[in-house]
C-alpha cells in the first residue's frame, strides 16, 4: 500500500492487516520504554490546512514512537499567508526529503491531488466533508477491542451531522465493510442530499432507535460548514439529539458511547455521559496513536525491526 486516501480503496482484509498491526503497536505503547526503531531514519510530514488537536498530535506521536523525524507545518504560521500555492507548498515540502506527508485540507480531494505530485506517501488526515479514514480505523479498533475480534452484527447508529461529517463518510464504509449494520440519525437538514447507495438506514427519531443499538456515535454539529438556513434551531436539535443522561439510560446495559471530538460537552452529550462507563471517548485517543503508528508502519516500513 503505497497511500492511504480513502477507505474505499482498502478491502476488509487490508483493513483486518491494519488493526492486528495497530494490536501489536498497542503493546509496544504499554512497554516502559514506548518506542521502537522501526522508522528510523525516515521522515514523516504533517501538513495541516485546518485547525486540529487530536489528530495532529496522533500523527506526531505515532511517528514518534516508531523514531521517525517529524515535521509539522500549521497554515497560520506558513508562508501560505503570504499566498504560497498548495502545489509549490508541496514541494517545498518534498525537496527538504520526507517519506510520508500527512494531510488535512479543507477541500475534498487535496490529499488525492497531492499523492499525484510527491514521490512520497499520502495520508489523508481529513479532506473537507470527504474523508477521515485514519479516525474510522481507530474507532473500528476501539469496538474491536470490546466486542471481540470482529464488529460482526453490531448496530451503530451514527448520531446528527452527517451531512458534513467526513468521519461519518470514513466510519460507515469502513465498519459496514467489517460487519456491522450503521443507522444514520438525525434531522433531514443534517443528511446528505442523496442517501443512495449508502449501507445505512436513515432515522430521524433518536429515541426510536436507542433501545436497539449497540453504539451511540455522536457527532459534532460543525457550524463551520452550515449556513444559517440549514439550521435555524440549535437548542431544538439538542433537545432531540442531544445524548442527554436520561437517554443513556435507554441504551441496552452494554451499549457504548462513541465522539471523534472536538466535543461540546452539555447540549451535545452530557458531562456524565461523556465521563461515564459506556463511554470509550479517552480511548478512542488513545488507540489513535496505535492505529497511525500500524498505518505509517504499512506504508513507509520496511523489515521487522519491531
Ligand atoms: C473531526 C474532524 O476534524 O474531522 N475530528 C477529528 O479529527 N477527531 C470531527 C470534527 O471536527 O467534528
Amino acid at each position: 500500500m503505497k497511500h492511504l486516501l480513502s477507505i474505499s480503496d482498502l478491502e476488509r482484509s487490508s483493513i483486518e492487516a491494519i488493526l492486528d498491526g495497530a494490536e501489536h503497536m498497542a503493546s509496544v505503547l504499554g512497554r516502559e520504554i514506548p518506542k521502537v526503531p522501526a522508522l528510523r531514519g525516515k521522515t514523516v510530514a504533517n501538513l495541516f490546512y485546518e485547525d486540529s488537536t487530536r489528530t495532529r498530535l496522533s500523527f506526531e506521536t505515532a511517528a514518534k514512537r516508531l523514531s521517525a523525524d517529524t515535521m509539522t507545518f500549521t497554515v497560520t504560521s506558513s508562508s501560505v499567508k503570504k499566498g504560497e500555492s498548495l502545489l509549490d507548498t508541496v514541494k517545498t515540502i518534498e525537496a527538504m526529503g520526507i517519506d510520508a506527508l500527512v494531510v488535512r485540507h479543507s477541500a475534498a480531494g487535496a490529499p488525492h491531488r497531492i499523492a499525484g505530485w510527491v514521490d512520497a506517501s499520502v495520508v489523508n488526515a481529513g479532506d473537507g466533508r470527504h474523508e477521515h479514514p485514519t479516525q474510522a480505523l481507530l474507532d473500528a479498533f476501539t469496538l474491536r477491542r470490546h466486542r471481540g475480534p470482529s464488529l460482526d452484527g453490531a448496530r451503530i447508529a451514527v448520531v446528527g451531522d452527517v451531512r458534513n461529517s467526513r468521519v461519518a463518510r470514513s466510519g460507515i464504509e469502513c465498519w459496514t465493510r467489517l460487519g456491522a449494520q450503521v443507522l444514520v440519525v438525525g434531522p433531514p437538514t443534517l443528511m446528505p442530499e442523496n442517501l443512495d447507495g449508502w449501507p445505512v438506514t436513515v432515522h430521524s427519531n433518536l429515541d426510536d432507535v436507542l433501545g436497539e443499538i449497540d453504539v451511540a456515535y455522536i457527532l459534532r454539529v460543525q457550524q463551520e460548514r452550515l449556513g444559517p438556513a440549514i439550521l435555524p434551531s440549535l437548542r431544538e436539535y439538542y433537545t432531540r439529539y442531544g445524548l442527554t443522561a436520561q437517554r443513556a439510560e435507554q441504551m441496552k446495559p452494554d451499549a457504548l458511547v462513541m465522539h471523534p471530538g472536538p466535543m461540546i460537552r452539555g447540549p451535545e452529550i452530557a458531562t456524565e455521559v461523556a465521563d461515564g462507563p459506556r463511554s470509550l471517548i479517552r480511548e478512542q485517543v488513545s488507540n489513535g496513536i496505535a492505529v497511525r503508528m500500524a498505518v505509517l508502519w504499512e506504508l513507509i516500513g520496511s523489515g521487522g525491526i519491531l
